[in-house]
């Protein structure tokens, strides 16, 4: 393990692990103020990297020191979970995925808004027409149940096409499958990883969904080749706008564009969309339930850049793109972020070595709370991102920073040098999902001392059975 630091912290560290993973990484980033510091795992040294000279020792950190690709396959077992797919030589840098999210997503989203609206419109409609409503006309749901609808429905429709967002059997397989990805994963994190290739296929085995989601990606993958050749090699001038074709058109080496590849690599995007981003949903949503001082002022902040001839109304929503960004800081999916899995070993600049084969990670839930960063850390202000001189008049602000913007402090969407590519759709999608809640629901928690979320080894998890009441406004635009 990493020698200054065990030295230094191995009784702390023995400590620490007897508490629940989250909160032990918040209480050693507190109570050792700030110093980088180690816990044992089942299998090797997880350093929390917390100074920010050391934080930005591993953004900054190569590929070959620090991997990212490996310490996600640890994690996630790709091979079993995710229909195959390896990190390998076939896209040594993840130019694919990159292309198709980075630039041809980011730069269709103002063309895919009108269908992002259309399958959130119809993801609250269908969820809640299931749904008897009381004698005030409120619907009892699911916080989370709800999320994962809406946003399957929209990740289905933007990285799969129409077809397949338009077929129910196939949207029940996916959120199965999502689940079991996730729970195959994470028990595996949990055994030596002898056991993964025996205990992973069999929970993917056990319900069939990964192997029908692959069967319909398959499908329209060759849909889609098919229609290419027959119009000489080139992609067709109508075809749809969805991940799928831009996938296809982003892979370029033969073993990139083999079938099994294709499917593999729209599968596993399609997968880092279903994983996280219902997460996203319902915890903005709770902000909300939580923040009732906000409502109002977003509702009209909406209504006011809806309709006008503004061009890009979001552009001109300040406050809920300031919402989201607050949202996400007091509820990040995950204690941790910008793992990585020390490759050579790394000398840190406050003076710890850290032998290959360990895990480095930002314990990104504590800075999220670090006083010293965010005045106030446990206040739910969206308005810290204003710069303090427009604070009372936000909307002729040029925001500060933004939901999606990457800095040490706020590694939400990971490293500097290498962030989240899907970062801008996710802001897109939840904004359409929140502005459509706010013009034509009223809300509130069933329960105010519900409880919310659970700890899964570092992952902060919602519950299914937190339940939001949700009715028609009379106004409902
Ligand atoms: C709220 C939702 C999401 C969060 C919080 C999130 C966060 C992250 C983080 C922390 C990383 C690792 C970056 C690093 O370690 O430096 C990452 C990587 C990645 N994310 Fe997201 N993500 C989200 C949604 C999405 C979506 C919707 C997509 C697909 C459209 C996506 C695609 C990816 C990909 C492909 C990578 C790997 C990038 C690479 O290999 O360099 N993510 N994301």
């Amino acid at each position: 393990m990493a020698e200054g630091l065990k030295a230094r912290f191995g009784p702390i560290s023995s400590f620490y692990a007897a508490m629940k993973p989250p909160s032990r990484i918040f209480r050693g980033y507190h109570d050792l103020e700030k110093i980088s510091f180690a816990l044992p795992t089942l299998t090797e040294y997880q350093v929390l990297a917390c100074s920010d000279q050391d934080v930005k020792a591993v953004c900054e950190s190569s590929e070959r020191t620090l991997s990212f690709h490996a310490a996600m396959t640890d994690r996630l077992k790709h091979k079993y979970t995710m229909f195959g797919f390896e990190h390998n030589d076939v896209d040594p840098h993840n130019a694919v995925p990159a292309r198709t999210l980075r630039i041809l997503l980011k730069k269709h989203l103002p063309a895919l808004r009108p269908i992002i609206e259309a399958r959130v419109r119809e993801g609250f409609e269908k969820e809640l027409c299931k749904i008897s409503k009381d004698s005030n006309g409120w619907s009892s749901v699911s916080a989370f149940g709800l999320s994962k609808r809406i946003t399957e429905r929209v990740n289905s429709q933007i990285f799969l096409g129409t077809e397949l967002a338009n077929a129910s059997d196939f949207m029940i397989s996916a959120i199965r499958y999502s689940h079991d990805a996730i729970v195959a994963a994470e028990i595996c994190r949990q055994l030596p990883s002898i056991l993964t290739p025996i205990v992973a296929p069999a929970i993917m085995r056990w319900s069939g969904a990964m192997k029908a989601v692959a069967a319909s990606i398959k499908k329209v993958v060759e849909q889609k080749l098919h229609e290419i050749d027959s119009e000489s090699s080139s992609i067709p001038e109508h075809t749809e706008m969805d991940c799928l074709q831009w996938v296809i058109e982003s892979s370029r080496t033969k073993a990139q564009k083999t079938i099994d590849r294709l499917v593999q690599q729209v599968g596993a995007v399609f997968f880092a969309a279903a994983h996280q981003m219902p997460m996203a949903l319902v915890y903005a949503l709770y902000s909300m339930c939580d923040h009732p001082e906000y409502v109002e002022l977003l509702r009209s902040e909406a209504k006011q850049y809806m309709d006008s001839d503004i061009g890009d109304s979001f552009k001109h929503m300040h406050l809920l793109d300031a919402f989201l960004r607050e949202s996400a800081r007091l509820n990040p999916l995950d204690a941790l972020s910008i793992q990585r899995k020390v490759l050579e070993p790394l000398s840190l600049p406050s003076g710890g070595l850290i032998p290959d084969g360990n895990l480095i990670a930002v314990p990104q839930q504590a800075i999220l709370r670090n006083s010293d960063l965010y005045p106030n850390p446990e206040c739910f202000n969206a308005y810290r991102y204003f710069p303090v001189s427009v604070q009372a008049h936000p909307e002729r602000a040029q925001m500060k920073t933004q939901f999606t913007d990457v800095s040490r402090a706020y590694s939400y969407w990971g490293s500097t040098r290498k962030p989240c590519p899907g970062r801008w759709y996710v802001s897109e999608t939840l904004k359409v999902a929140l502005v459509h809640l706010l013009m034509n629901y009223d809300f509130k928690l069933e329960d105010e001392e519900a409880s919310r979320s659970f700890f899964w080894t570092t992952a902060i998890v919602p519950r299914l059975r937190t339940k939001i009441v949700m009715r028609k406004r009379e106004t409902s635009e």
